[in-house]
């Protein structure tokens, strides 16, 4: 923690924000619906295939884009070990793609052998959410007891900021890999998830007529890079949380269900999961350490009562103040009021700055009785916080 606030306050040395004041938040009215050119398009990804060969096409179509970004993180981790670290990650990680459960690790390995990029360059890719994703979630119910789930996927903070620019530079990268992946079983969707090619973990996903969730990052002491380091050494009885997340996806049959394998399981990094039903009241918000869930919060123990907002600090605990999304995110959504709970009024909420943000690569908007989902590719125009 220590360290980030250090790295943040480096940043605000250099980053001009004079015209902002996080204190006067205007929120958004008029952000929906996002031009067309901004929407993300739909995939199917078909499970009756085995594991390697599921994400053969998407991946061979988006090759450019993957090693556009790969080359991104070489570019800014160049100054390790002399621009020798992906050296030893193309020999030293490809052993992890063997230690990872079923189906992700033979996911992973054939999504590899489809690009002919290197293995361990693809199993990086997909350690990386475990840690670098700061977010904005929200679960809101209508007057009439419908659930909208919805948020922003901020990632990409500290790596590489882009001085010419203005910008973070792995948003840019990231931007042309996002997908609805619609998960399929004998043609039908069985779930679905908005993320990254290449990456086969769930991070925002949506089980029609059953459940939504999201997971945010938690920073904390305990966090993900000790557990990546436990695994790596032999230690593998926890679980990737991106990879529960998509278990919960794939298996879970109510929200009751999700609730406890979210709350329950040994997870390898801290992390928020944030949890909507399919019937009124079912929203909640899990604060996870790596061993269980600490103060729970569902909808209705919240201040408003009809939603829950989730950012990346402990609800229980005031935000780092120059990190604050929390709140003018419920400053906005009460605001809007319950009346207006819908994709316009949530999007409009998620495009307010700082809610929105230079991290935001995606705003995803769920609708679970409906199976509606409609996502967004993210820009930040000047003035805008970094972050
Ligand atoms: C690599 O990063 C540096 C800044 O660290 C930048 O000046 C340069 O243009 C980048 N190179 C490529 C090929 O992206
Ligand atoms: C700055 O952004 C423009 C347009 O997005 C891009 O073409 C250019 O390469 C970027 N510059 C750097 C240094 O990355
Ligand atoms: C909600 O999920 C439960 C458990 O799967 C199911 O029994 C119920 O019919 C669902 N309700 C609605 C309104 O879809």
């Amino acid at each position: 923690m220590a360290f980030l606030i250090f790295t943040f306050v480096l940043l605000f040395s250099f980053v001009d924000l004079h015209p902002l004041s996080r204190e006067e938040t205007k929120c958004n009215t008029d952000a929906y619906p996002p031009p067309l050119k901004d929407q993300i398009s739909d995939v199917y990804i078909n499970l009756d295939l085995k594991p390697e060969d599921r994400w053969k096409e998407i991946s061979l179509n988006m090759k450019v884009e993957l090693l556009a970004l790969l080359h991104e993180i070489k570019n800014f981790t160049n100054f390790i070990l002399n621009g020798k670290l992906f050296n030893y990650i193309d020999k030293d990680l490809p052993f992890i793609a063997d230690t990872l459960p079923d189906p992700y690790g033979n996911e992973i390995k054939g999504i590899a052998k489809a690009t002919g990029i290197p293995l361990g360059e693809i199993v990086l890719y997909n350690i990386f959410y475990e840690v670098f994703t700061v977010c904005t979630s929200i679960v809101a119910q209508t007057p009439g007891g419908k659930l909208f789930h919805a948020r922003n996927l901020d990632f990409g903070l500290l790596l590489g900021w882009d001085v010419a620019n203005n910008t973070w530079s792995l948003p840019e990268v990231l931007r042309p890999l996002i997908r609805n992946f619609y998960f399929q079983r004998s043609g039908k969707t069985a779930y679905v998830v908005t993320g990254f090619t290449g990456f086969v973990g769930a991070i925002s996903g949506m089980k029609p007529g059953v459940l939504s969730l999201t997971m945010n990052e938690r920073f904390n002491v305990d966090g993900g890079f000790v557990g990546i380091l436990e695994w790596i050494i032999g230690f593998r009885g926890a679980k990737w949380t991106t990879f529960l997340a998509r278990d919960v996806l794939e298996s879970s049959i109510s929200f009751e269900m999700a609730y406890n394998a979210l709350s329950n399981k040994k997870i390898l990094a801290p992390c928020y999961y944030i949890l909507g039903g399919n019937s009124t009241g079912q929203g909640a918000v899990i604060t996870r350490d790596r061993t269980r869930s600490i103060h729970p919060m569902r909808m209705e123990q919240t201040e408003a009562g009809w939603y829950v907002l989730q950012t990346n600090y402990d609800h229980w605990k005031a935000p780092l103040i120059i990190d604050d999304r929390r709140t003018p995110g419920k400053k906005c959504m009460n605001e809007m009021t319950q009346k207006k709970v819908g994709f316009n009024g949530l999007y409009n909420v998620l495009s307010t700055i700082p809610v929105l943000n230079k991290l935001t690569s995606y705003t995803v908007l769920m609708q679970v009785n409906t199976g509606k989902v409609e996502s967004y590719r993210r820009y930040c125009n000047d003035p805008c916080f970094p972050w």
